[in-house]
């Protein structure tokens, strides 16, 4: 059989055949160690560091990587968010990779999904791996978190990035500042405190800089003018620094904007760094998640 076509191009022992082979397949499932894993990656939204750390990660921990293309999907005749990994889990997926732009869209999932789910990123909301990688690269940087001081500076109310930092690293033991305009603070915030962004960036070991989320604004921010002057990280304000302090940001970076161009690789700058760093943690992260799922299902085999 060198193509499969149509099913009247097929004789029924044929047919015979491929049934029983797939009942072979389906039996040595639970052979883990043999069987090739999946991983699906599913980007609903645009993504270059993220997506191509996991996918790097995968390859490197010899994953079968299954890149899924939301234009090219079922989603486009109307398939649910449920449906589509359901469906990836059904056919063999053994863990799926979620970016998606509503905020918590795995609550939907969790209960239902046998499969680990990694977030990617969901929205306003969470970035876990991001957060991981970033606490990574502060822990080469200090060998500790307690009694660090952390600023995270710009657009607080819209970023991932912002609220998952700033919850793990108050827990972790640091002093985690917030600075930026006024109507991007999140109220909701109560990891970190207010101040103005020169004191914040005077005090620091760690500036971390965020991207101004336009695609989550909805033109509210349309009056905010001379962003980098008022709050950016400027070659002046780079000179207030503490002489050991780093500057990070989880990027794409608008150079010129929340940092100047000439600081983006600069001696105290770790931004390629945590890009680098990224990969490391999501391998991490993926054979965790695989092997908590192992044991999952030889506790249910067994059980
Ligand atoms: N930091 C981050 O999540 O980058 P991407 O949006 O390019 O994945």
């Amino acid at each position: 059989m060198r193509h499969l076509l149509r099913m009247n191009d097929l004789p029924a022992d044929e047919i015979m055949r491929i049934l029983k082979d797939a009942e072979r397949f389906k039996t040595g499932k639970s052979l883990l160690q043999e069987t090739p894993k999946f991983v699906a990656n599913l980007f609903f939204e645009p993504s270059t560091r993220t997506r191509f750390s996991f996918e790097v990660a995968e390859k490197r921990l010899g994953l079968n990587v299954l890149n899924f293309d939301a234009s090219l999907s079922s989603v486009q005749k109307g398939e649910t968010l449920y449906d589509t990994v359901r469906t990836l889990e059904a056919i063999g997926a053994d863990a799926v990779v979620i970016r998606h732009p509503d905020d918590e869209y795995f609550t939907e999932l969790q209960d239902s999904i046998s499969i680990p789910i990694l977030n990617a990123g969901d929205g306003c909301g969470h970035h876990p791996t991001q957060s991981l990688l970033d606490l990574l690269t502060i822990q080469q940087e200090f060998k500790r978190f307690e009694g660090l001081t952390i600023s995270i500076h710009g657009d607080i109310k819209h970023s991932r990035v912002a609220r998952s930092n700033a919850e793990v690293l108050k827990r972790l033991g640091a002093n985690v500042l917030l600075s930026g305009p006024e109507e991007w603070r999140d109220p909701l915030n109560k990891f970190g405190q207010y101040v103005t962004t020169d004191e914040a960036i005077k005090t620091s070991d760690v500036v971390m800089l965020l991207r101004i989320q336009h695609e989550r604004h909805q033109g509210e921010n349309e009056g905010l003018t001379d962003y980098h002057r008022r709050f950016g990280l400027t070659l002046e304000r780079e000179n207030a620094m503490k002489p050991n302090a780093i500057i990070m940001h989880p990027a794409p970076i608008n150079r010129g904007v929340e940092i100047a161009t000439e600081l983006v690789e600069s001696r105290k700058s770790r931004i390629f760094k945590q890009m680098e760093n990224g990969v490391f943690v999501r391998m991490a992260v993926l054979k965790r998640a695989l092997e908590s799922a192992k044991l999952n299902e030889e506790e249910n085999t067994y059980a």
